[in-house]
């Protein structure tokens, strides 16, 4: 491979790239949108290629000829507005232009996308175990015939057989104690077992249940959606979708429109031919037939994963934009391992309550707070207790703050 000539740009450029544009665009082949090689020598003498990028809409609508002819060209797919400054673009745009895609390292094929990696683990179990019981059922026998032959030359009969249960009984009887004791850890065992059983009734996250994952009209993939780049993935922002969790109670799910800013374009999966059949589910729900919209749309009845019961309030709005919390502290990995949407936390009371206790709130540079911020800078009187104990240990709770009054939760 040839080196780029300015290796830190073309580094830079590759981050860019990978962070913003490369769940619809790859720098050598088209996609979603088209390859990115060779777009500054396109955009030459024709349009501002800077203001394209940060909102190729404004582009479009300013009358831009070449913008709209692309538009028309990509199906009218729109890129998503991106705040990226001129030396940022000027970074991708080398990068794309110098692109050289990476040699897989010596002796390693690359893994095909989509293979399973990791084996499952129980089923090495279950036949190792069945190994031992041959063994030791062998070696019983061997026991036994070897006895019967010390009998023989003593002029005895063979060992009658017994039944296992006899066997067992007759153990039992001679290590009284020994068996005894066996006998009430199992018991012990079981009504343990029962109770973690009973306590888990109706709660279906956290670590102890299986978690709750129903199954979609759509085998929709958050792994390959909203995975990491650098694994293949198209890295695209879960607030892309899920758009009004920064602003409203609620996250929010897409409509099937937004799923075809880029699937009126992807009509297969090149990764899992099986799943183009679930894409053209999508075209069906917005009536799409390939060229046109002439159906009827339907829209697409997800199940809903989480339920909170009614009495109970949660706002994302607080917890993602005042609070500053990723989604993935209540959700889980769930673009790393989910390929179907799960409840992963367990959305109880303690859940909740537990978090309030430990979690600090982030006070500086949140806009919410930085009143309050600069009043304790200025070391006014405040008359909180709650802000008394933040100047004695210098951080505050969510319970410090009124994040267990019942009423904040509950209506
Ligand atoms: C949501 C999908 C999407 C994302 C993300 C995206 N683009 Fe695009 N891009 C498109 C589409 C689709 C087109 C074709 C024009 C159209 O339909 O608007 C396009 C066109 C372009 C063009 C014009 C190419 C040409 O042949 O003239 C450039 C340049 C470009 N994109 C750069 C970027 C850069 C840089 C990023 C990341 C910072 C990015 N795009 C992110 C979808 C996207
Ligand atoms: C391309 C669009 C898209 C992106 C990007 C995306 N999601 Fe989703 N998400 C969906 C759709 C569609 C559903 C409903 C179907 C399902 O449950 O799988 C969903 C469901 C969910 C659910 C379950 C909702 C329920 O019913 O309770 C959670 C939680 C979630 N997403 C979190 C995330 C997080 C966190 C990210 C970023 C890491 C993310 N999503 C990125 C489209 C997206
Ligand atoms: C503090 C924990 C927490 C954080 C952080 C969080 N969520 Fe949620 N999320 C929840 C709870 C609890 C529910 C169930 C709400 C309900 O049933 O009313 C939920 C429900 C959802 C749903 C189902 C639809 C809805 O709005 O009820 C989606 C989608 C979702 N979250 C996505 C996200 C995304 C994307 C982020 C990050 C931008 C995020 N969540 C951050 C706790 C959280
Ligand atoms: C930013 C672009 C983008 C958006 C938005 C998007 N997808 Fe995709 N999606 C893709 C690409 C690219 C592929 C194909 C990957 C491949 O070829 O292997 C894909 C693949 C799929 C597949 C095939 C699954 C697989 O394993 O390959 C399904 C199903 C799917 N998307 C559903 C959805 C749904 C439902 C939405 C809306 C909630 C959505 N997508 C939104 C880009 C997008
Ligand atoms: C991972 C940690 C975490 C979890 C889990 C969590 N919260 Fe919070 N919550 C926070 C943080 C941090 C804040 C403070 C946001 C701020 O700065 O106001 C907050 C604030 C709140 C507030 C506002 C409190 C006030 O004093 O105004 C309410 C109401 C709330 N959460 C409800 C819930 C409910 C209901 C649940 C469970 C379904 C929950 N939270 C789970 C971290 C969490
Ligand atoms: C941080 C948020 C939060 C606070 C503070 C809070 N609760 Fe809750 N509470 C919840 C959530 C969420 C549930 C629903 C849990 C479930 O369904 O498992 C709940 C459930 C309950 C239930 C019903 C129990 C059940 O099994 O359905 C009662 C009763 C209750 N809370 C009382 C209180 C009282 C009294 C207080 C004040 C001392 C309080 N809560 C403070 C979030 C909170």
């Amino acid at each position: 491979m040839a080196q780029p000539a300015d290796a830190a740009l073309y580094a830079t450029g590759e981050k860019v790239f990978k962070g913003n544009c490369a769940s619809c665009h790859k720098p050598d082949k088209d996609m979603t949108g088209p390859a990115l090689k060779d777009a500054r020598a396109r955009w030459e003498g024709k349009g501002d290629i800077y203001a394209w990028v940060r909102n190729s809409t404004d582009v479009i609508k300013s009358g831009n000829a070449y913008a709209n002819e692309l538009f028309t060209k990509w199906n009218k797919s729109v890129m998503t507005p991106m705040a990226l400054t001129n030396e940022e673009i000027d970074a991708v745009l080398y990068y794309a232009d110098n692109y050289a895609p990476p040699a897989p390292p010596p002796g390693k094929e690359p893994v095909p996308a989509g293979e399973p990696q990791d084996v499952a683990f129980w089923p090495w179990m279950l036949v190792i175990g069945l190994l031992l019981l041959v063994v030791a059922l062998s070696l019983g026998g061997v026991r036994k015939s070897l006895t019967n032959a010390v009998r023989e030359t003593e002029g005895q009969g063979p060992v009658p057989d017994r039944s296992a249960w006899r066997s067992f009984k007759d153990w039992a009887w001679h290590n009284k104690t020994f068996a005894s004791v066996l006998g009430l850890l199992l018991l012990t065992w079981g009504i343990v077992s029962a109770w973690d059983w009973a306590l888990t009734i109706g709660v279906y996250g956290g670590d102890t249940v299986e978690h709750y994952k129903p199954e979609q009209p759509i085998r929709f993939d958050h792994t390959l959606h909203a995975g990491k780049a650098d694994k293949g993935n198209l890295a695209i922002n879960c607030v892309y979708c899920h758009n009004s969790a920064e602003k409203s109670k609620h996250a929010g799910i897409p409509s099937a429109n937004v799923c075809m800013n880029c699937h009126q374009a992807v009509g297969e999966s090149q990764r899992n031919p099986w799943s183009t059949a679930e894409i053209k589910k999508i075209h069906d729900a917005t009536g799409w037939d390939g060229k046109a919209y002439t159906g009827t749309p339907k829209p697409i009845e997800w199940v809903k994963v989480h339920n909170l019961p009614d009495h109970a309030y949660f706002n994302h709005a607080q917890h993602v934009a005042v609070g500053k919390l990723e989604c993935q502290e209540c959700h889980g990995p769930i673009d790393e391992k989910m390929d179907v949407a799960e409840q992963w936390a367990p959305l109880t009371m303690g859940w909740c309550i537990q978090c309030h206790n430990e979690k600090e709130v982030k006070m500086a540079g949140n806009g919410y707070y930085d009143e309050v911020m600069a009043r304790l800078e200025k070391n006014e009187k405040l008359g909180h207790r709650e802000l008394k104990e933040y100047l004695e240990d210098e951080k505050i709770t969510v319970k410090e703050l009124g994040g267990w009054e019942c009423a904040k939760c509950h209506y």
